[in-house]
Parts: C-alpha cells; structure tokens; sequence
C-alpha cells in the first residue's frame, strides 16, 4: 500500500477500504507517513468527507492506536457523556452525581486543558482536599461502591488523534465533520465507554456556530457508535450565551451545588435533566426518557443527588461540607457589579467574549503552564430576554485584582441591551 495513492483516492471522491484507514492510522503515529502528505489527506477529507464506514473505520483505527482503558470489572453500563464545549458549562459536575443516584456507575476520566475557566478536575479541586490520584484498583472499587469516582487523564490514549489535532490545528482543516466526529468518539470509546451522550453546542460561542452543521455533527457520531457497538444519543443545545449564571471554577461549585438541590439556573437544570435522562436510559436504569427525567427530578427533591456529591467529594479527600456551606469555597477578594446603563431587555451575551473576560480574570489556562486562580469570575444575574431598568446588576465580577479596565471593556462589548428581544431556544434537538 502506498500513502500517495490513498491520498488521491479521496482527492477523487472515491472510498477508503477498512485496511487502508488501518494503514494510514497506524503509519501516521508510528512517524512513517511524514506530516505533509497526512495534511494532504486531510484536506482531501475536509473537502470530499467521508462515508459512514469510513468514518466509523478512522475512529477505531484512532481508537487502536494507543492504549484503551478496560471498564470491564465495573459492573453495569458506563455512560459517558461529551460537550463539544462552552462557556460556564457546568454540566459534568452535575450530571456525575446526579445519574450516580441512580445507580448508573459514572467512570470518568477527565483532563484539565485549555480554555475560559478549567477543566472538570480544576473546578473540583477548587474543593478544599479533593484529589484526583487514585490508582486502577481504588478507582475501580470506588465506582462500584459509590457509583462515582473522577480520575486525572492517564496511559497513552488516541495519540492518532493527538497528532492529527495538532496538525489539523495547522493546516485548515479543524472543521471537517467526519475529522470531529471521529476524534471525539475516538477518545471517549478508549476511555472505556459503553454508551455514550453527546451535548453538541450551537451558537456564537460553539465550535459549530450554525444549526445544520451542529445537527450533522450529533448525527455522524450517533452513527459512528452505532456501527462500533457503543449506543449513542445527542442532544443539540443553545450556546449564543454562558450556560447558566457562573463562569469559574469554584463560581460553578456552587452553582453545581444549588442545581442538585433544584435551585439552579433553570436553563442549566433543564439541559441537565435533558442530557442526565438519556444517561439513565442508555444505563438501563429507565424504560423510556420521560421515566428517566422523573426519576432524575424525584433524586434532586428528596436530597439523594446532593448526598451522593458529598459522598463523593469526601470519598476523594474533599471537604463534603462545603455542599451545605459553600462559603467555605475559595472567595475572591473583590467583588465588583456591573450596571445596566439604559433600561431594556438583554439582546445579547456573547459567550465566546465573556468566556474571554473570565480567562482574563485568572479562571482559565492560557497556555498550559498558566496557574489558575480558583476564586475568580463571573456571576450574570440577567440572561438574554429578561428586562432590565437603568442601574440594575448586569452581572458581578469576583476578582483578586483592582485592574479590570481590560475585562470591563470585554463584557461591555459582549452585553447588548435593546427595545426587545426573545429568548433562545435551549434544547434544539435531540437525535437518536
Ligand atoms: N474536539 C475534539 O476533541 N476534536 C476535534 O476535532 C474537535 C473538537
Ligand atoms: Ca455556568
């Protein structure tokens, strides 16, 4: 087989074979297929896509290239779930807790990253003694006793899809659905998952900021689970603005916390409900996604999804207090409201700036040796569509610094105010 002639079989539209898909994968990690000609092939990918098949042959060929994580000695389904990423998007801790009350067993491996506020692992560490060093065998017995355990990223996974990425990065060709499609599915089928649910984002603050490209996205890697023997489910959801009210990493703590009470932002509890429902069905644990959602709002009332958080906090050395007391949580030195100038209604809020203003605030990694500052953020207390009057609170920055001209001028320009405005749909679609 050579390279060359692989590359002009999809520069002419024609389909790549399963041992083709193989060869390339597999000649790219090991370093024999240089650089240049895998940014060919990718961009004959990104202009000629891709079939089923052959995108469901490129993620398990990405899936075998490196190490894959065996779940098989914890009992019952191990769902995972994926955004494809937003602003103050809290759901992770969330939804962890919450579908572990009902017995689904939660596995996660999560990363920290790049990005306006930290990852999962950054927000929870924001919780005084939490820790992420579990070995194989804690982890595992600590799903199967308490259905919950979060590890820190370890082993060496997808590394296909880590040097694609990077190269794609580099070469135009980030935005090709079936390239996305496979490395997100990729990832989480080496991570172990037997089901998957997938939060993919439309909006000003999405990677895919337009609806029919959200949608195709859902759908291909919907597919790609089902030719692989993984279920999948997506849920195509609203990111013109910050899910819920806080961006930052112990800010978001705490709204995780009155959400599993049910006394979050209600955008952000109903795409919980949303997302958590179809965790509980793929799981078994819910012979439809309505009874699903019941059983789901039944845990967060009677208390059990909020003891299920502490149980786990303190199960990984964290200070479960803080569930009831979430004072006790890293607190920032300022706090500074921001005010509407002129009455109104909220028109916009774009996500992508106020997650920039956030980042700048100290909440996000700009480059991976960045140290984050746990404490600092954002809160909105207005959502696009609610009414304003002339000196309300737009939103308040929790800050460890007087100098905030630059984050100022930033959430200036990501909030509009207008004569009116609608709401956004939230939940768009959901495709099975
Ligand atoms: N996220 C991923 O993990 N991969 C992509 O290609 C795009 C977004
Ligand atoms: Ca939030």
């Amino acid at each position: 087989m050579r390279i060359v002639e692989c590359i002009e079989k999809k520069r002419d539209g024609k389909q790549l074979s399963t041992e083709e898909i193989q060869f390339i994968i597999k000649g790219y990690t090991e370093g024999e297929i240089p650089d240049y000609q895998m940014s060919a092939l990718a961009m004959a990918i990104y202009f000629q896509g891709m079939s089923t098949k052959e995108v469901a042959d490129l993620t398990m060929a990405m899936v075998h290239s490196g190490d894959t994580i065996d779940l098989s000695s914890i009992d019952g389904v191990k769902v995972d779930k994926h955004s494809t990423g937003g602003v103050g998007d809290t759901t992770t801790l969330i939804l962890a807790p919450l579908v572990a009350a009902l017995d689904v067993p939660v596995a996660k491996m999560s990363g920290r990253g790049l990005g306006h506020t930290g990852g999962t692992i950054d927000k929870l560490e924001s919780v005084p003694g939490f820790h992420v060093e579990l070995d194989n065998e804690q982890f595992v017995k600590q799903v199967n006793q308490n259905k919950i355990a979060v590890v820190g990223q370890s082993g060496n996974l997808t590394p296909a899809d880590k040097k694609l990425y990077a190269l794609r990065d580099v070469t135009g060709t980030v935005n090709s659905i079936p390239l996305i499609a496979s490395s997100i599915m990729s990832k989480k089928i080496a991570a172990g998952a037997d089901a998957i649910v997938l939060d993919v984002k439309t909006g000003s603050g999405a990677f895919m900021k337009d609806l029919d490209g959200a949608r195709a996205l859902a759908q291909t890697m919907v597919q790609i689970g089902n030719s692989v023997g993984r279920q999948a489910m997506a849920v195509i959801s609203d990111m013109s603005q910050p899910l819920g009210f806080a961006i930052g990493n112990a800010l978001e703590v705490k709204e995780a916390i009155d959400t599993l009470k049910g006394q979050g932002p209600k955008d952000l509890e109903k795409l919980c409900l949303t997302l958590g429902s179809q965790m509980v069905y793929l799981a078994g644990k819910a012979a439809s996604l309505e009874e699903a959602e019941e059983k789901l709002k039944a845990v967060m009332a009677n208390g059990r999804a909020l003891e299920k958080f502490k149980v786990f906090l303190q199960s990984q050395g964290g200070d479960s207090s803080i569930a009831d007391d979430p004072s006790r949580l890293p607190q920032a030195q300022y706090q500074i409201d921001i005010l509407a100038e002129q009455s109104g209604v909220i028109s916009e809020i774009v996500a992508d700036t106020m997650g920039v203003a956030a980042m700048h605030l100290g909440a996000g990694r700009i480059t991976k040796e960045t140290v984050i500052d746990l404490a600092v953020g954002i809160v909105l207390h207005k959502k696009i569509g609610d009414k304003v009057k002339k000196g309300d609170a737009l939103l308040t920055i929790h800050a460890n610094t007087q100098e905030l001209d630059e984050v100022k001028t930033l959430i200036h320009e990501s909030i509009k105010i207008a004569d009116k405005a609608e709401r956004p749909t939230l939940i768009y679609d959901i495709i099975k």
